[in-house]
């Protein structure tokens, strides 16, 4: 008798020929198969997800914790039991370490992603996780109940730092296109973080510009952003929509990045129009995004689009300069920009 009362018996319940015969099974060998190809690398990028968006990672690349301490930093109160259940899962699937009840990082991802300046990669894991995956396995039930995602299904924050995995290629583009030598007003349409247009500042100390971003959280972002980079006297920074905006001005320099599949194919020349009726004559648009062609996470990418019930299919490189012209554009321009990958700048002139 053990101390718990129950009988510990040697001989094993199952014989070795009866697990020779399972090990044999050809679905126990699926499972298997299934178990380390599959569904642990699934559960991996899950919890990874979870541990880099509620600050569990950055707080323990700061030094070991143990339960109490995460507890606090992620604000729980009392729920410590399934906290650590839930960290203890995290050691299951390699990413923790825990010694005498304190936890530390362990694998080489969860060190990298609890790095600040890594945010955009542990956003970018985010939006696969939450948002690719669902399209990924609901698309059929979906055709056949004719629902789609709304702006509602997404987390305008979380695409906002995804969004920044492509930083420096668009920092590239704006310093090529922007000009120096003269005060510039500029238009960024759908501003997620703010980050273009300060980078634009910084090039031209006598740009002023206006940034709007259709979802109300996510322009409040980056007014608090222009606040932090002391952009505010030049910067204004609104809710809105390039569908209805009213132009008050008209600017050098209209911006539009990572954001020309939230409209749907058909409405694309009649909002890139309005793009130029916001330009002043002379003035020039850069867009910039991903196009058709790329690799899983691109097609992935689209295919949310084409199941959302406001956007639509990345664009074609050679379509998107067709429907810039048809929209008044000349002497239209598109530029490869990230190495390798099917990601362009499209430049444009309001003659
Ligand atoms: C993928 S994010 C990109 C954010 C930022 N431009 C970047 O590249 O980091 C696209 C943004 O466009 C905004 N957006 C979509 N449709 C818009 C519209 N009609 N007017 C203004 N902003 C819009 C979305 O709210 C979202 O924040």
């Amino acid at each position: 008798m053990t101390s718990n009362g129950h009988r510990r018996t040697a001989s094993p319940l199952t014989t070795a020929a009866t697990v020779v015969r399972l090990l044999r099974s050809p679905q126990i060998r699926l499972l298997l198969s299934l178990s380390g190809k599959l569904v642990t690398p699934v559960y991996r990028a899950a919890f990874l997800t979870g541990a880099a968006s509620s600050g569990v990672l950055r707080r323990l690349a700061e030094g070991p914790a143990d339960v109490h301490a995460l507890a606090a930093s992620l604000g729980v109160q009392d729920d410590t039991r399934r906290l650590a259940r839930w960290l203890d899962a995290g050691v299951t699937l390699g990413q923790l370490q825990r010694r005498n009840g304190t936890y530390t990082l362990r694998s080489r991802l969860a060190k990298q992603l609890a790095r600040i300046e890594n945010d955009a990669a542990a956003g970018a894991l985010e939006e696969v996780v939450r948002f690719h995956q669902p399209v990924l396995i609901d698309a059929p039930r979906m055709v056949r109940e004719g629902r789609s995602f709304g702006l509602g299904d997404q987390d305008g924050s979380v695409i906002a730092r995804s969004s920044l995995v492509v930083q420096p290629f668009i920092e590239e583009a704006v310093s090529r296109v922007l000009d120096r030598e003269r005060p510039v007003r500029l238009l960024e349409i759908g501003c997620g973080s703010g980050v273009y247009v300060r980078h634009a500042a910084a090039l031209n100390p006598r740009l002023t510009a206006h940034a709007i971003d259709l979802q109300p959280e996510v322009a409040e972002e980056a007014a608090r952003n222009m606040d932090r980079w002391g952009l505010t006297e030049r910067v204004t920074t609104r809710q809105g929509d390039l569908r209805t905006l009213a132009f008050d001005e008209r600017y050098d320099l209209v911006t539009l990045h990572n954001n020309i599949y939230y409209f749907p194919e058909a409405d694309r020349v009649e909002i890139l129009a309005r793009a130029r009726e916001a330009l002043a004559p002379g003035g020039r648009l850069l867009l910039t995004t991903s196009c058709q062609g790329g690799g899983p996470s691109l097609e992935v990418l689209g295919l949310w689009f084409e199941f959302a019930d406001f956007g639509g299919p990345l664009p074609v490189e050679d379509e998107l300069v067709q429907q810039l012209v048809k929209a008044g554009f000349t002497d239209v321009e598109a530029h490869r920009i990230v190495p390798g990958e099917q990601f362009r700048a499209f430049v444009g002139t309001n003659a």
